[in-house]
């Protein structure tokens, strides 16, 4: 068999999809994602060099990966991530080039990423009340995160999205307040339901704010929403149109609605590891294999051999209801969202 056929997993599901975790670290510290004060990071010389992320990512480009995104922790705590997304668009196979961001950094560096030639963005943007925010975040910097926002509007990319995570009892008063300020300025906000993901554990599902809770509220002062039809059956949104006609606001659902069954994703950890699934407990090794002195197209072909085998391993789902489930050892800055 030739090691760079396409990525079908054992239930068919053909990956397509590469997300890029290019960093541990991050400038804030999002309750559901890190903890506040004993974080733990990776050693620098554990994380890859661009150079060995742009070869990882020309291998998956050759079994068929044509999207990639970068995540972090923050990704643009990283120094010259422009440098990076240059190296990723020209690789042949790769046609779309993305960033999930705080934002934090966005105001510095989207003139330089779009010149580099990232074409869509994700920002976070879970709370308008700086209170809120700060709950969250436990940090200030929703100020920039706003002029973040402004920034990407200006040097105008593609597409620009908003992601808010749902915390119930936390962030029911953002819903309304965050769907004006997207129909405002025609962004496309996403509502994502807060995941088992958090360093510190507390996660519990009736942390949950659901998506057919938010889109009650939206519902409510918008009037109905109605289900548009999926254009990408992988795409994890659920989106719905304003009755207004006024735009459309999307809901990522893992946890009420699971879409593993569509799912063509493949991640690779700031460290190296290979993982085909969020709450995958397993990981498949590619720094030690990037890192080895030997014949590079003979190691292209280890890393391709190890890519297919990851995916081959992939489970159905998440699992998170099960009676059984075991949450990942990694929390969500450890893994990219
Ligand atoms: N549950 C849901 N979403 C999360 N994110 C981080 N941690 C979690 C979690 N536990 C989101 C971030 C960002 C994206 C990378 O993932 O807010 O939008
Ligand atoms: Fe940082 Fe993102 Fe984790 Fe928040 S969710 S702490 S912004 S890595």
């Amino acid at each position: 068999m030739n090691a760079f056929e396409p990525l079908v997993d054992s239930f068919g599901r053909v990956h397509t999809n590469l997300r890029i975790s290019v960093t541990d670290r991050c400038n804030i510290r999002c309750f559901y994602c890190m903890s506040d004060d004993h974080v733990d990071f990776k050693p620098r010389e554990e994380i890859l060099s661009y150079e060995e992320i742009e070869r990882f990512a020309g291998v998956v480009a050759r079994m068929g990966v044509n999207k990639v995104r970068l995540t972090g922790g923050e990704p643009l705590v990283r120094s010259d991530l422009a440098r990076l997304v240059a190296r990723l668009t020209a690789i042949d196979g790769i046609d779309d080039v993305a960033l999930t961001t705080n934002g934090i950094l966005l105001a510095e560096q989207a003139a330089v990423l779009k010149e580099a030639g990232l074409r869509r963005v994700n920002i976070s943007l879970d709370a308008l009340s700086e209170a809120t925010f700060r709950r969250i975040a436990r940090r200030d910097g929703l100020d920039r995160v706003l002029s973040g926002i402004e920034a990407a509007r200006q040097v105008g990319f593609e597409k620009i999205r908003l992601n808010a995570v749902a915390i119930r009892g936390i962030t029911e008063d953002e819903v309304l307040p965050l769907a004006r300020f997207a129909r405002e300025r025609s962004l496309e906000l996403r509502f994502i339901e807060y995941m088992p993901l958090d360093a510190d554990g507390a996660w519990q599902g009736d942390h949950v704010l659901t998506g057919e809770a938010i889109r009650g509220l939206l519902a409510a002062e918008f009037g109905p929403l109605e289900a548009t039809v999926r254009d990408d059956p992988a795409q994890p949104a659920a989106d719905f149109a304003y009755a207004d006609g006024q735009g459309r606001v999307g809901f990522i659902d893992p946890v009420s609605q699971p879409f593993c069954g569509d799912c063509n994703r493949l991640r690779i950890t700031a460290d190296g590891k290979v993982r085909n699934c969020l709450f995958s407990l397993t990981e498949w090794d590619a720094r030690g294999l990037l890192r080895r002195s030997e014949n590079g197209g003979k190691i292209d072909a280890d890393i391709a051999t190890l890519v297919r085998d990851c995916v081959a391993a992939k489970k159905p789902g998440h699992g998170i209801d099960d009676e059984g489930f075991i949450r990942p050892e990694r929390a969500m800055y450890q893994i990219g969202g």
